[in-house]
């Protein structure tokens, strides 16, 4: 594979999506062929496991079903947008992937590791993002602007250990390898936040390129 492939991280709120805009255009201000999708979703069909997944519901969904969701997005999100757009050389800008299972199904729910590795391993294959933003924020700053956004969603229900725990989850990745992982401060003014972007274009540029 030629592409690039992005993922940004981090809880509610953090201002990963105005990000994600903000480094899009940046790069095809360059020239480079951006592809900008999320998860869970990005396809039609990965939208509507989305929904499954957000959506409060009556029922409460066991935390395998969860897990497996998540994975069945994913599965569908790969064979249809980023295998296809890494295959032609673009660079991919992924609003969340697997380091969210890890730190929410991982972290915030207890599932273990090993479980999330295997079917990381089942999905993907060898496939893992090229580079991880992780959008660091303190878990009452996140939750009052999910709060201010309106309706909360399945997750942003979630109280504050399950948020601390998350976020634990991601620091402990990027602290782990620091040569796939950046750490933004977000609680930051966005023009900072933009600024520490920008330090990096010169490598991603350079990495799309390559
Ligand atoms: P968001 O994209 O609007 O932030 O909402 C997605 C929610 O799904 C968010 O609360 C994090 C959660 N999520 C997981 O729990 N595990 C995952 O693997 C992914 C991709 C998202």
């Amino acid at each position: 594979m030629s592409g690039l492939f992005i993922t940004l991280e981090g809880p509610e709120g953090a201002g990963k999506s105005t990000n994600r805009e903000y480094l899009a255009q940046r790069l095809r201000e360059h020239g480079i062929d951006v592809v900008m999708t999320r998860e869970p979703g990005g396809t039609p069909l990965a939208e509507r496991i989305r929904e499954l997944l957000l959506d409060p519901s009556d029922e409460t969904m066991a935390v395998d079903t969860e897990l497996l969701l998540m994975f069945a997005a994913r599965a569908q999100h790969l064979a249809m947008v980023i295998r296809p757009a890494l295959a032609r050389g673009a660079v991919v800008l992924c609003d969340r992937f697997t380091d969210a299972t890890y730190a929410y199904q991982g972290g915030g729910r207890g599932l273990p590791i090993e479980r999330i590795a295997t079917l990381e391993h089942f999905v993907q294959g060898q496939l893992r993002p090229d580079l991880t933003l992780v959008f660091d924020l303190p878990v009452e700053i996140g939750l009052a602007r999910a709060a201010a956004r309106g309706r909360l969603d399945r997750f942003e229900q979630e109280g504050q250990a399950f948020f601390e725990a998350v976020r634990q989850a991601y620091l402990q990745r990027a602290a782990a390898a620091p040569q796939r992982y950046h750490l933004l401060n977000a609680a930051q003014p966005l023009a900072a936040v933009q600024q520490a972007i920008d330090t990096l274009l010169p490598d991603i540029l350079e990495r799309s390129r390559g």
